[in-house]
């Protein structure tokens, strides 16, 4: 089976051990994952459940902070459209990050790169739907005292002196071998790592002294920081660590949730009857009837809505776990799941829009000033 995994494109059936050793990533073995949580007091259900399958130098960076070296967190978001439940993964471990570790947060919205590999959007667009997305940054409660949402386009006379001095490092040839460009390839997508560098340095530049980086993220954006982590040290900066995440599948299973296939995917603007014709449609592990499914049970790990409970709407293990065994003696059928799911789903919604609505006019404190 065959699969593909870059920031723009992520098709087949990901194997994420083979990925892992593609990219050269390390895994998130049980002993790192105790060092952590000898910080944290606790491991958040996405680590212990693998959804944040590996990293880079985050034994590095916990021997900085062993040592009183504070980091930062980066993270962002390509604003292409609105924002979907697979775009909260990373920014809900970097909102627990953020309270565990009391760590600033720098969060980067590429108005300028989805503009760039967009046939369609406009840069007003782009720029519309990084104000859109900050939103949800907003109502899952991160603090405005310690988030700071840069804006490329508008940031730009901080964030362009910068990230000419990363472009100059950066070779065509890395780019094509890296991210497969070609000739008709503009020449603002070969630019574009440039940009996505920069907050990995900026809060060093501005304390005058280096300052370690953890970045969580979905293990598509690794490219762009394997990149990153080449050009920063010959320019006197540290490599900046990472955590990444799987993909929150689509509802029609194998590929990874997707904004451009809208009935595929739940986004934070759904309104309750769409969710509830979306997870009505989405492909399950049930059998053809209702006598198969009692006799044979249903089979949870073909289940897209199983793992709508997995990623995000069943944070205990132990009722997972009886929801899992449920399903597989056939107590549970595909009918009732998706109800609960619907429900689940439509009372985290309508708490996340209240705070979405809420949080319009609180949008200035959360962007980024000189
Ligand atoms: P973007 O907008 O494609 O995605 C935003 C973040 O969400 C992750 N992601 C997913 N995670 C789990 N399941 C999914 N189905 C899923 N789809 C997307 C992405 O990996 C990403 O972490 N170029 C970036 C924006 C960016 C950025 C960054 C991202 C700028 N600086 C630093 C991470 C870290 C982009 O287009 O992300």
């Amino acid at each position: 089976m065959t699969f593909k995994v870059t920031p723009w494109e992520v098709t087949g059936d990901v194997d994420y051990e083979k990925l892992i050793k593609e990219f050269g990533t390390q895994p998130l073995t049980d002993k790192i994952l105790a060092r952590l949580e000898k910080h944290t007091g606790e491991l958040h259900y996405m680590i212990r459940r693998g959804i944040f399958i590996s990293h880079r130098d985050l034994d590095w960076l916990l021997d900085e902070y062993e040592k009183g070296n504070k980091f930062f967190l980066y993270t962002g978001r390509g604003p292409s459209g609105h924002t979907h439940l697979g775009h909260l993964i990373p920014w809900i471990l970097t909102k627990w990050l953020q309270d565990k570790f009391g760590a600033e947060l720098y969060f980067q919205m590429t108005d300028d790169e989805k503009f760039l590999f967009s046939d369609k959007l406009t840069l007003k667009e782009t720029n519309n739907f990084a104000y859109e997305n900050a939103l949800d940054l907003i109502a899952l409660g991160f603090k405005p005292k310690l988030t700071k949402i840069i804006i490329d386009t508008e940031c730009a006379d901080t964030l362009y002196p910068l990230a000419l001095s990363v472009a100059k490092r950066i070779t065509f040839s890395v780019v094509r071998a890296v991210f497969g460009f070609q000739n008709e390839t503009n020449v603002g997508q070969i630019f574009f790592t440039s940009m996505q560098a920069v907050p990995a340095f900026l809060p060093s530049v501005l304390a005058g002294k280096n300052i370690p980086c953890l970045i969580p993220h979905g293990i598509d954006q690794d490219p762009h920081f394997r990149i990153t982590r080449d050009v920063l040290p010959r320019m006197g900066y540290y490599k900046p660590a990472a955590l990444h995440n799987i993909f929150f599948p689509s509802l029609q299973q194998g590929n990874k949730m997707s904004a451009s296939l809208p009935d595929t995917a739940i986004f934070t603007n759904d309104k309750p009857d769409e969710v509830k014709r979306k997870i009505w449609n989405a492909l399950t592990g049930g059998r053809e009837t209702i006598d198969q499914q009692r006799k044979l049970g249903g089979q949870p790990n073909l289940c897209s809505v199983f793992k709508y409970y997995y990623f995000l709407f069943e944070t205990d293990d132990a009722e997972l776990e009886k929801r899992r065994q449920a399903c597989l003696t056939g107590k549970l059928l595909c009918g009732e799941c998706k109800n609960e799911l619907v429900a689940r789903i439509n009372k985290f919604l309508e708490k996340h829009q209240a705070g979405r609505e809420a949080g319009r006019k609180n949008i200035g404190k959360f962007i980024f000033k000189k």
